[in-house]
């Protein structure tokens, strides 16, 4: 692709999100969450945990440095919930806001926008255990007024410096490795009905916390989080075409078409009849202002029995392979934005997480040349501009990650950060990739 130019402010900058990077897990009243029990019954796969993590709640301005040397203009990062209200309603632990003020003013120092998303997965402990008549956590109603006042109160803080707000990160992450795989803390393999009533209540909740922070603050950007990632079939064969729809109505439509549209993917409808109540529709609906976008691959889906929905993991075409074994198709980016713009109306749009994890070495310079990760930026950006030069509403790119961090059941062993974390001396080393995207934000040119 020839050169590129991006258009005058568009935004460039790295998203992470609290549990992943914070440590200080027993600090300042912190209360347990979900991710915290799911680590203490030796879930994660390498045995290690988020304990310590970056240490970044208290090395934070190196953090906020490193973005501010990258040339970074915008930070999204993720509040803990159980650090604001220990138990998850009631009673707030005003050191936990401090942290997130002296975080938010550090920022607005060093010239970078901050964008507060209020829920990356560390849900407190005692909302999954109080189970409602239809189970605990994102399983029940119950947990919709809770989420609500808790954004209430962040923004109350807040929001008088903070003008960009996501209520969510990955809803269908939540659910479907969450409650219906029990590959993510809680662990539940509550199969289809747990993965659609998680992703309904989180829909009620989002709705309610946009409502909330609407009623007393005017003028800030509000807005939600989805891994959108498009669906295609593993092959010709009907069954296979059927089980990638189905999957992208699990996938992404639940949670795309319920906020910007207010609707249940009719594929979905007969399943979610029992929980999905009069008035649901409206509610799950809001005006955002933006919309964030974490894509990371396509999904190459085939009809197999056995599994929710009766699909499962097809061969997918790819260019290369990650460390992760997530296969690398820019193109599917492009697809998903040209989607949005054709198919939604071109709402404002950003990347919100794009990034990929390899085994990285750090050489004997001490750096690490991580050319396979600017690679993958590089083919990804080019996806961002053309879908830009078609006209896509697309106003930021943000990395994932700014940092090496805690890969959630990996643990530490996969790092998806443009900055290498030694875990033993917290030394951060910019890698290559982080070179590379510093040099395209600056000179905002590809
Ligand atoms: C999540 C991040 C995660 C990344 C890589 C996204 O699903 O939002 O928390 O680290 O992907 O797996």
């Amino acid at each position: 692709m020839p050169s590129f130019t991006f258009p005058p402010g568009f935004r460039w900058g790295a998203s992470t999100s609290s549990y992943q990077i914070e440590g200080a897990l027993d600090v300042d009243g912190r209360g347990s969450c979900v991710w915290d029990r799911f680590t203490a019954q030796g879930r994660i796969q390498d045995g290690t945990s988020a304990a310590t993590a970056c240490d970044h709640y208290h090395r934070f301005p190196e953090d906020i440095a490193l973005l501010k040397a990258a040339g970074f203009d915008s930070y999204r990062f993720s509040i803990a919930w159980p650090r604001v209200q220990p138990t998850g309603t009631g009673a707030v632990e005003p050191r936990g806001l401090d942290f997130y003020d002296r975080l938010v003013d550090g920022l607005l120092e060093a010239g970078i926008t901050p964008m507060a998303c209020l829920y990356h997965w560390d849900l407190p402990q005692p909302l999954e255990d109080a189970a409602g008549p239809q189970g605990g956590g994102w399983q029940g109603r119950d947990i919709i007024g809770p989420f609500a006042d808790y954004a209430r109160i962040v923004a109350a803080r807040l929001a008088d410096r903070v003008k960009e707000w996501m209520m969510l990160n990955e809803p269908n992450v939540v659910a479907i490795f969450g409650y219906g795989v029990g590959e993510h803390a809680p662990g539940h393999t509550l199969g289809e009905q747990g993965i659609l009533r998680a992703l309904h209540h989180q829909n009620l909740a989002q709705g309610a916390a946009l409502r909330a922070i609407a009623a007393e603050h005017s003028g800030l950007t509000l807005g939600t989080v989805l891994n959108l990632q498009p669906s295609v079939p593993d092959s010709d064969k009907p069954e296979d075409v059927a089980a990638a729809a189905r999957w992208d109505a699990v996938w992404n439509r639940v949670s795309l078409d319920g906020v910007l549209r207010g609707e249940i993917p009719a594929l979905l409808a007969e399943k979610m009849d029992s929980f999905v109540l009069p008035g649901d529709r409206e509610a799950i609906r809001y005006p955002i202002d933006l919309l964030g976008i974490n894509y990371y691959s396509r999904m190459t889906m085939k009809h197999e029995e056995g599994h929710p929905f009766d699909v499962w993991w097809g061969e997918a075409q790819c260019r290369r392979w990650t460390g992760m074994a997530w296969p690398v198709q820019p193109e599917g980016l492009y697809d998903l934005l040209s989607e949005l713009r054709t198919g939604y109306g071109n709402p404002a749009v950003f990347i919100a997480e794009n990034g990929c994890a390899y085994d990285d070495v750090v050489a004997e310079d001490g750096q690490i040349h991580d050319a396979e990760r600017v690679l993958y930026f590089r083919e990804h950006l080019e996806s961002v501009a053309q879908a830009l030069a078609e006209g896509c509403n697309v106003t930021g790119y943000l990395c994932w990650s700014l940092l090496d961090n805690f890969e959630w059941a990996y643990g530490l062993a996969k790092r998806f950060g443009v900055v290498r974390v030694d875990y033993d001396t917290q030394k951060r080393t910019p890698k290559d990739s982080y070179h590379f995207l510093s040099a395209v934000a600056k000179s905002g040119r590809l």
